[in-house]
């Protein structure tokens, strides 16, 4: 029998009880519901608005796409790992170069530094609370490499594959953690995420590599299939924060919906371990990585 996915309100100070830690150590993820205010959501979302004033489309010739590799040969994603850039939908551009929609509805993210560049994510993102969840998972040294705001807009939002982040935020030993925060409500219907529960313990499949030439590249270390039919939904209203473990197999469908699914994730890893340079996602000298600590 499927289990559901373990579900409580947030923790008073953020660190995890001990019956928490028990559950999102089993089923390698954990929803906590109520984790962040509505204002502090609407903070976010209203500095993203601004953020996307300021952008320009035209000077921009992305595509993420989450189905296939397309975006990977490209510069302006590879260069992001300590900038603010933006990404498009696929399908977002006609064929005379026009967007379908609204800038905001052609959006697929925004990546990948928000949380060191910007002051308003720079807050969100480092809290007493994140910092307390951190330590009672097992981080020491916790380090936030990585942030993205996840538009998923309504009818464009497009699927994303099932995949373990691992793959992609690879430390050795293994240490990357996800932090997804539902600043709009996530549900089946608008494409929130889905796990299989207690596919963390089961092997890494692919480690993603960052080669000489510039090109990116999987490599496939595990054959074993994801069991998909065992995947349960993190249905998370506003305000929660879902903590998922680097192995553990995720996806999320289409938004084929009316209603957008915004959402925005910390990838964290723990200092002590080794960040291999073919990791594609690198940042300068000039941006060290730091933790939940203002
Ligand atoms: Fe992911």
């Amino acid at each position: 029998m499927n289990k559901s996915l373990p579900t409580f309100a947030r923790p008073e100070g953020g660190a995890l009880t001990a019956e928490m830690l028990a559950a999102y150590e089993d089923a390698g993820v954990i929803i906590l519901t109520d984790f962040v205010s509505a204002d502090a959501c609407a903070a976010l979302r209203q500095r993203t608005l601004e953020l996307i004033d300021d952008f320009d489309p035209s000077t921009v010739d992305t595509v993420f796409s989450t189905q296939t590799d397309e975006h990977q040969a490209d510069e302006y994603f590879i260069g992001s790992g300590d900038k603010i850039r933006f990404f498009l939908e696929d399908g977002a551009v006609d064929d005379t170069g026009q967007l379908r929609a609204a800038k905001e509805d052609c959006l697929n993210k925004i990546g990948h530094a928000m949380h060191d560049l910007d002051p308003v994510f720079d807050a969100f993102s480092r809290t007493p609370e994140l910092a307390n969840a951190a330590r009672s998972i097992g981080f020491k040294d916790p380090a936030i490499i990585q942030s993205m705001y996840i538009f998923k807009s309504p009818r464009i939002g497009g699927e994303v594959v099932c995949h373990q982040d691992s793959a992609y935020i690879y430390t050795e030993p293994e240490s990357c953690v996800g932090f997804w925060f539902a600043l709009e409500d996530a549900t089946i219907d608008n494409g929130c995420m889905h796990f299989i529960p207690g596919g963390h313990e089961s092997p890494l499949r692919k480690r993603n590599h960052r080669y000489a030439d510039g090109s990116i590249l999987d490599e496939v270390l595990d054959e074993t299939p994801f069991p998909m039919h065992l995947r349960q939904p993190a249905e998370a209203p506003a305000g929660s924060l879902v903590i998922f473990d680097g192995r553990a197999p995720h996806m999320s469908g289409p938004n084929r919906s009316e209603k957008s699914r915004h959402a925005y994730t910390l990838h964290v890893i723990d200092r002590s371990c080794h960040y291999p340079a073919d990791n594609w996602l690198q940042r300068g000298d000039d941006l060290p990585l730091r933790g939940f600590d203002n």
